[in-house]
């Protein structure tokens, strides 16, 4: 199904907001509760598409989800060793992550499974796991060696391995930790930027014996999971299209409440702030470990910067609504080390740099880098090339734009921020289906 939007422009955005879950602490928080023993209790998951597509996974593997309402799941954990074999084709939907921790997990397993994706999943690098997972003994057959569909092959003994991962990857990191927890021995993993560290949080917190620390994990094959209670707080890649938003249109005033702020995930606040954004973090607590906060954004004048490297991990779902910002920055942005945005969910960099030509901006980009230089936008008829994170940034740009603007292919949305037309509206976006 394809469904497009016209958006924009709006006279100030005001409110007090909630975003949906975290997707990536969703994905895992199922994952988890299926192998532990016992019933653990989700709060907060994401009602996506990605996440409950990996809900349905587990369902044909033999684990009972209950729904007793939207965003709660009681997990009847089976066990590290009580999957059951499914012949059926195990659907990832557009989830990267989905499919790429269940490699790690599945390759430890004792029976064949087979994993699909859409489009865009089965266009997307699953060399980076595959070849680091047959290090460690598993074996799994890509299309081309490369892609999914996934092929894999069970019964086979793991042996934990020190393996670098080359690539700044919590998706491959994951999967190799959910291999190692089936291995025999330790697996001591190193990374060459440090990423999100849920994986390793959660596993601790189930009583797994894990060491991490920025940029290396160190675990051991063998041991059980506890089942827990887990509160998923808002996902910040989804609070940054309000927040962001409320600072580029004029007389805004923003409050995105209960946010995750781990600070894995906040190089996009930081680099706002470089920017000269007026954005606060405000009661911040610990929700089950995790550094929570209310995020408060008001119309800014924002400047153009040169993005510090080491922060684009911690924004590398965000740099396209980053870019936005840029856009509409005073002055120049330049921002290098994007690489990994050529094989996300679509070319990010690729798409973004074309849609804000469109609308007028000035961008030069190459490989892996992008030099963007603010002013007025105008609206157009941008692609979003089937990308949620991309439909939801031209969403945003398209606020400050003359005119209206059509977003193509939005469907997508659906997979990380259900509600968003809902949230855009309550806040004062103009959005609507076109
Ligand atoms: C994720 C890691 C990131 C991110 C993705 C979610 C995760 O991908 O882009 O949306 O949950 O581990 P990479 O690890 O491939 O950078």
């Amino acid at each position: 199904m394809t469904l497009d939007w016209s958006a924009g422009p709006s006279h100030g955005l005001q409110g007090v907001l909630q975003v949906p879950g975290d997707k990536s602490i969703s994905h895992r928080a199922i994952m988890l509760a299926a192998l532990a023993e016992g019933e653990s209790r989700i709060e907060g998951f994401l009602e996506g598409e990605d996440t409950r597509a990996t809900a349905r996974i587990f369902g044909q593997l033999g684990v009972r989800i209950d729904t007793p309402n939207p965003q709660t799941r009681i997990v009847h954990g089976v066990g590290l060793h009580g999957l059951k074999p499914n012949p059926e084709p195990l659907d990832c939907g557009n989830a990267g992550t989905g499919m790429r921790l269940l490699a790690g997990l599945l390759g430890a397993q004792a029976f064949d499974s087979l994993l699909v994706g859409d489009e865009s999943l089965s266009k997307r690098p699953m060399a980076r796991v595959i070849r680091l997972l047959e290090r460690m003994g598993a074996r799994i057959e890509a299309r081309d060696g490369e892609f999914a569909p996934l092929r894999i092959r069970g019964g086979q003994r793991l042996h934990g391995q020190a393996i670098d991962t080359a690539v700044a990857s919590a998706q491959v990191k994951s999967a190799l930790i959910f291999a190692a927890l089936y291995a025999e021995g330790e697996t001591v993993i190193t990374e060459p930027r440090p990423t999100r560290d849920y994986t390793e949080a959660m596993l601790k917190a189930a009583g797994w014996p894990i060491e991490y620390g920025p940029g290396r994990v160190a675990v051991r094959g063998g041991g059980r999971l506890s089942a827990q209670t887990f509160r998923i707080p808002g996902d910040p890649s989804s609070a940054a299209f309000p927040l962001v938003a409320a600072l580029l249109v004029p007389g805004s005033d923003v409050t995105v409440t209960d946010v995750g702020v781990n600070p894995r995930r906040t190089g996009l606040f930081q680099a706002l702030c470089l920017m000269g954004a007026d954005l606060r973090f405000e009661n911040e607590r610990l929700q089950n470990g995790e550094p929570v906060a209310d995020i408060c954004a008001r119309s800014s004048r924002l400047h153009g910067i040169d993005l510090p490297d080491a922060l684009v991990p911690d924004m590398i779902d965000e740099c396209p609504i980053f870019f936005i910002a840029a856009a509409l920055a005073e002055g120049r942005t330049r921002a290098t080390g994007l690489a990994e945005l050529r094989v996300k969910e679509s070319d990010r960099l690729g798409g973004m740099a074309r849609g804000l030509r469109a609308m007028g901006a000035a961008v030069t980009e190459s490989a892996d880098a992008v030099e963007i230089t603010g002013g007025p936008l105008q609206a157009a008829d941008i692609d979003s090339l089937g990308d949620h994170r991309l439909a939801m940034s031209f969403a945003v740009a398209a606020q400050c734009a003359q005119g209206v603007t059509r977003i193509r292919d939005c469907a997508n949305v659906a997979t990380s921020f259900p509600g968003f037309i809902a949230l855009a509206h309550a806040a004062g976006m103009r959005l609507d289906p076109a």
